[in-house]
């Protein structure tokens, strides 16, 4: 899926809401649903699960990106997140850097303020790249 094929946003929202009632939060009673599509068309779904040392608490993301993985790997061509009552939600900072590693190009991804890509919510984000170039002037100094 290119990112310019259009999203049925209101069916991959209706999908993030309904993962959110899968959610376990005895501690924040504040559910989250995430929903994307992947690059082949298949629908991804996660949702919270708290744990009551708070710290290891997992993000509807987590979820999602294990499914991703399960369900055949590939990656995430369009994602949104949405609260317990359907309202989306922006990924928090670490969730952002989790969808950095899983993303397409481009990926789609609905927000706050309209549809936009990962890099205009997470510039210049840490990944891949910067691990191979350092890797490569290693090797090139030895
Ligand atoms: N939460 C998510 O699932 N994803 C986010 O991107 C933001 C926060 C969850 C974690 C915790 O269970 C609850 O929301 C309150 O922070």
């Amino acid at each position: 899926m290119a990112d310019t094929t259009p999203v049925d946003w209101s069916a991959l929202r209706a999908a993030a809401v309904e993962a959110g009632t899968h959610a376990y939060v005895p501690y924040s009673q504040y559910p989250v649903g995430a929903a994307a599509l992947t690059e082949d068309g298949r629908l991804v779904t996660g949702c919270n699960v708290e744990n009551s040392s708070y710290g290891l608490t997992l993000c509807a993301e987590c979820g999602l990106v294990s499914e991703l993985h399960r369900s055949g790997g590939g990656r995430l061509a369009a994602f949104v997140c949405v609260n317990g009552s359907g309202e989306i939600i922006m990924p928090c900072g670490r969730c952002r850097q989790l969808l950095v590693e899983h993303a397409a190009p481009g990926m789609q991804f609905d927000t706050v303020s309209g549809v936009r890509t990962l890099d205009e919510v997470l510039p210049d984000a840490f990944g891949r790249g910067d691990i191979d170039d350092y890797r490569a002037t290693q090797r090139s100094d030895s």
